[in-house]
């Protein structure tokens, strides 16, 4: 099958105008491959008739199923590490003194994909902070990607997705089903997955103490990039926290955050009105 190069465009037109992400030249190989199974997802005999009826139909689903399976859901648990044990070690027991009163803490996985991010929040939060078992902890993944929040709503995962960082310790929240395991149901009830696409308006969510936005802007073009963190400044609570993918900074791009911590955590919070 091939991709004519009037159809890559009309595919890196699409994917840019309704998620954000870009798909340089060099991703035509990338952009061929996936659309390629996708067609034969949706039963159609070539690439070319695919095409044709993606361009021509006036059916949004189909085009949205082309942009979704141009995002890339790469993750894993405890992904990067050191994210995970700055919150144990630092921000979690800080937040916790600091809402005392309320006893309330809101923690966000903006581009989750299948939800290892969150799920893995949710055991570090059950086996480090048992203090918060009477707190109302809430915890929300979101993703442009229906597939992945179906995924991650389901919180099955295959052996190999396990081996991926999920250490010894926290085996114990997982439970076998069928070739690989599932998070248990006392982690896997705590979530809330939607689909919400971060370049279209947001709906009503209220501010977070935990913003984690890793590895989502990095496929997106710089005004794109800056029109969101500006949206994340608004949802962020003063006081809470920010992180970044690790290849990832709000440098030149929007100044109302200040970096915290270690470099590598790479942590970011409201900067200070001066
Ligand atoms: C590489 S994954 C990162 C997953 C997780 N945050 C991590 O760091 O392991 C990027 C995710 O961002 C999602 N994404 C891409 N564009 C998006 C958009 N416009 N709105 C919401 N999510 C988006 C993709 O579907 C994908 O699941």
């Amino acid at each position: 099958m091939s991709l004519r190069p009037p159809d890559f465009e009309f595919v890196r037109d699409l994917v840019w105008r309704e998620s954000a992400i870009v798909l340089g030249n060099e991703k035509d190989y990338l952009v061929k491959a996936r659309l390629t199974s996708l067609a034969r997802v949706q039963g159609f005999g070539s690439l070319e008739r695919f095409m044709y009826e993606v361009r021509n139909s006036p059916s949004s689903d189909l085009r949205f199923r082309v942009v979704e399976a141009m995002t890339t859901n790469e993750t894993s648990f405890f992904r990067d590490s050191v994210p995970f044990d700055v919150l144990r070690e630092h921000l979690l027991p800080k937040l916790i003194q600091e809402r005392q009163a309320e006893r309330r803490l809101r923690i966000w996985s903006a581009g989750c994909s299948s939800g290892q991010e969150l799920y893995s929040v949710a055991m570090l939060i059950d086996r480090h902070f048992p203090e918060l078992g009477n707190w109302e902890v809430e915890l929300l993944g979101t993703d442009i990607s229906a597939e992945m929040i179906k995924r991650a709503k389901q919180a099955t995962y295959t052996p190999l997705e396990i081996a991926r960082g999920l250490g010894d310790d926290y085996r114990k929240y997982l439970v076998a089903a069928g070739r690989g395991f599932q998070i248990a149901d006392t982690i896997r009830r705590r979530p809330r997955f939607l689909q919400l696409n971060l370049v279209e308006d947001w709906p009503d969510m209220g501010v977070f103490d935990v913003i984690l936005l890793r590895n989502v802007l990095i496929y997106f073009d710089v005004a794109h990039k800056a029109a969101v963190l500006s949206k994340t400044q608004q949802r962020l609570r003063p006081g809470g926290y920010l992180f970044l993918g690790g290849t990832e900074t709000t440098l030149n791009l929007h100044c109302g955050f200040q970096r915290v911590l270690a470099d590598s955590a790479n942590c970011y919070q409201l900067r200070e009105a001066t």
